[in-house]
């Protein structure tokens, strides 16, 4: 049994060895043999396809006691660094398609291919809530819903594990998980990246911890932290939160890693710490086990031993959970080395883009119908495709595709025949007779030399950073007069790389560049020629559109020459990964039915910041003098092209008690009637909300507590039905305990959050 063999192991090792155990460095820092045979590390990360099994070979042949290394990589949506590994939708793309089978699917084919290169372990998924969404990393997250979120994630921890419970063997073709950034990391200020959290203990309970709670469950073999501090502490010393919560409440048996260099940042950057062996001692006692990439740890650890600051046994206990990461990969009998035959077969499969094509399908949202959509194809004689992402391959996979500084195979010698990018899926499907064009329109950013020397997380300067280019007439001209000429205008616009990630948050969430000017010149077209128009937002996260096209910019005191209603129809598909062009024209030329809906709100304002649905109630005056509240477009929102018609929602039982009132552990059973009242097949969304109607402490009106995705024939209605356990019907109390109120509660169930999409019932908890 493993802990037999882990209590063999840990009896036989020297202290040394056991700090390098819990050493994760970067396999292209140089030095694999140092690191591997000079410093006896655990882990590596970011290895090259030739590196790896020089690192195995090493570890087996000059290594004392042979432990085999865990190798991870971010493998984020895809395999990341793999030239010609399946890219899906960004995780927030796959969030759109609210289909957890999905995105399992996803999961589990990302683990097929990261399984056969010698990789074992994914830095997957982002549990982060996002809420302020200047800040970078939005796109890697499953939106701003803790209820979504959980939900999603587990099924993508599913994928990638192939179904092992915690602490089961993981099948050959499956990866570790990681759940990240434990926790609170995205509550930014100011969407400033690794800022301090403004994060209270009940604030963490309420929204932040519920998804990672619900992935430990599932057993997600790892968990990461994030860079942020609450309260002072940065999470790398929190012990309430890492070892109180994590492995106390929640009883999680799985390897906690930090994220890049938190234990050194503590002594270099924030200066909390004032030397190593300080920072490796504090680290080791709040329950870390894997430190990522500080080399000082390996002194610093032995140091804190040696001089009594940190007790030994401690450090036992976090190699005993390392290594039994180990014995649940099985690397002991089976160093999981790169299979150049599954290579062949599996990475970038027939299979795989036929799955990555119905994701993309889901991961896009209708979001403004004017009535152009869907466009005939057989109507167009001239299509006009305008716009900088438009046949952009590299912003439309976004982050983690390549890019990052790390690798970059994507823009010379991409695998081009695997992408299709919305110009090559309109040419595709447009026929022989109809004369797609495209012109460039705008630039979105240009590339200059970074002047406070930003740095990417592995300590390498970023020599560039991209600042909105100039509105070029030129290219705006060319445009308009492919428009002109057009009988359906496909304007695509979005943000691109440079301006996404770790490190790349942004002040604004404009349009950069020529983009805005070349929509109001497009949309003035549109409406002088009654040309239809669509607008497709390819972009890491909600941006604001102009009021050309948008409509109402949600400013209280309207400007003489602000645009009442806007144009066309708008698309949104957050990096819809290689497929995404291809599901974008068939959306647009009506082979597909949308169904995707909003994960995340969209603001019409960056001024609007935070304007997620389930906002705690304020008072008077909790609004703006000069903008609305009110969401561009809101939680849940996306349309089809059928129209579906909801019945009113009946709880059909679930209480126990006598007149009809709930006890706090019975579960309420509720139904919905929902018909397909248009003329086409579609897929609705239900969402059931709960509502609390009076609480003891502020709360929210409402929150998500189950969805379903119903495909019905035109025509086809029936009953959907809900299952909510009283027990998720909680607040958190300022003590920070999640508690269910005796009193009325409100079940809505419908489209989105909007109160006029969503129909109304009640019940009492007794
Ligand atoms: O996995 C990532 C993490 O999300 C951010 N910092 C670097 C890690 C490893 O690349």
């Amino acid at each position: 049994p493993a802990d037999e063999r882990i209590a063999d192991l840990l009896s036989r090792m020297t202290l040394e060895e056991k700090v390098g155990q819990m050493m994760q460095l970067d396999a292209r820092s140089g030095g694999l043999e140092d690191l591997i045979v000079g410093k006896h590390v655990g882990s590596i990360l970011h290895t090259s396809p030739s590196d790896l099994p020089k690192a195995v070979k090493l570890v087996n042949e000059r290594t004392r006691l042979g432990i085999p290394l865990v190798i991870g990589d971010d493998c984020i949506h895809g395999y990341s660094f793999w030239p010609g590994a399946t890219i899906f939708p960004s995780q927030l793309g796959m969030a759109v398609s609210w289909d957890a089978a999905k995105v399992e699917a996803a999961g589990r084919a990302t683990a097929e291919e990261v399984s056969c290169t010698g990789v074992h372990w994914t830095f997957s998924p982002v549990l982060c809530i996002a809420r302020d969404t200047r800040w970078g990393r939005v796109d890697e997250t499953f939106g701003e819903d803790p209820v979504l979120i959980g939900e999603l994630a587990s099924a993508i921890v599913r994928g990638y594990q192939g179904g092992a419970k915690a602490g089961e063997a993981l099948p050959k073709d499956a990866i570790l998980a990681c759940a990240k950034h434990f926790a609170g990391y995205s509550e930014t200020q100011g969407g400033r990246d690794a800022s301090e959290a403004d994060l209270s203990h009940r604030k963490l309970e309420s929204w932040f911890l519920p998804p990672f709670e619900r992935v430990a469950r599932e057993g997600c073999g790892t968990f990461m932290l994030g860079y942020e501090s609450i309260d002072g502490v940065p999470v790398t010393f929190n012990r309430w939160l890492l070892t109180d919560k994590l492995r106390g409440a929640w009883q999680y048996g799985g390897m906690l890693i930090t994220d890049w260099d938190n234990v050194g940042r503590s002594v270099w950057e924030q200066k909390v710490k004032p030397d190593y062996a300080h920072a490796a001692a504090d680290a080791v006692k709040a329950g870390n086990d894997l430190i990522m990439t500080t080399p000082q740890f390996y002194d610093g650890a032995i140091e804190a031993v040696k001089t009594g600051m940190l007790d030994e046994k401690l450090i036992d206990e976090a190699v005993a959970r390392i290594l039994a990461v180990k014995f649940r990969l099985g690397l002991f009998e089976d160093p999981r080395l790169p299979d150049a035959e599954r290579i062949k077969a599996v990475i970038g499969s027939d299979g795989h883009q036929r799955l990555n094509l119905e994701i993309a399908r889901e991961s896009v949202a209708l979001l403004r119908n004017d009535g152009g959509l869907p466009f005939a194809a057989g109507k167009a004689k001239r299509i006009a495709v305008v716009g900088p992402l438009a046949d952009d391959a590299q912003n439309q996979l976004g982050d983690w595709a390549g890019n990052s500084g790390q690798v970059n195979w994507m823009p010379d010698g991409q695998p081009r025949g695997m992408i299709a990018t919305v110009l090559d899926g309109i040419r595709e499907l447009a026929g022989s007779d109809c004369d797609v064009t495209y012109s460039r329109g705008a630039n979105v950013i240009d590339l200059v030399p970074d002047p406070e020397g930003e740095f990417y997380p592995d300590g390498q300067p970023r020599p560039k950073i991209g600042v909105s280019a100039a509105v070029d007439q030129a290219l705006i001209d060319e445009a308009v007069a492919s428009a002109r000429r057009s009988d359906l205008i496909v304007a695509v616009v979005g943000d691109v790389v440079q301006l996404v990630g770790e490190t790349c948050s942004t002040a604004t969430l404009e349009l950069l560049g020529g983009q805005n000017a070349l929509l109001d010149a497009l949309a003035a077209v549109a409406k002088e020629t009654g040309k239809p128009m669509v607008t497709v937002l390819i972009s890491s996260k909600p941006q604001i559109l102009p009021a050309s096209i948008v409509g109402d910019s949600g400013v209280l005191a309207k400007r003489a020459g602000d645009p009442a209603t806007g144009t066309g129809s708008i698309l949104w598909a957050a990096n819809p990964g290689m497929q995404g062009g291809r599901a974008i024209a068939e959306i647009i030329l009506g082979v597909t039915n949308p169904s995707g809906r909003l994960p995340i709100t969209f603001p019409r304002h960056a001024g609007q910041l935070p304007v997620y649905y389930n906002q705690i109630r304020g008072q008077h005056g909790d609004r703006y003098a000069d903008l609305t509240q009110d969401p561009a477009f809101a939680f849940g929102e996306g349309l089809g092209y059928t129209t579906f018609a909801y019945g009113e929602p009946t709880i059909v039982g679930g209480a126990s008690n006598a007149d009809g009132t709930f006890a706090k552990t019975d579960t309420v059973h509720a139904e919905i009637a929902l018909a397909n009242t248009g003329d086409r097949a579609g897929v609705e969304v239900v969402q059931a909300y709960i509502g609390d109607v009076v609480t003891s402490y502020s709360w929210t009106d409402r929150e998500l507590k189950a969805f379903r995705r119903v495909a019905l024939e035109p025509g086809q209605s029936t009953t959907v039905a809900f299952d909510i356990p009283v027990a998720d019907c909680t607040i958190v109390d300022p003590d920070a305990n999640r508690i269910v109120e005796p009193g009325e509660f409100e079940l809505l169930i419908g489209h989105s959050s909007r109160s006029e999409d969503l129909k109304r019932a009640t019940f009492t908890v007794a």
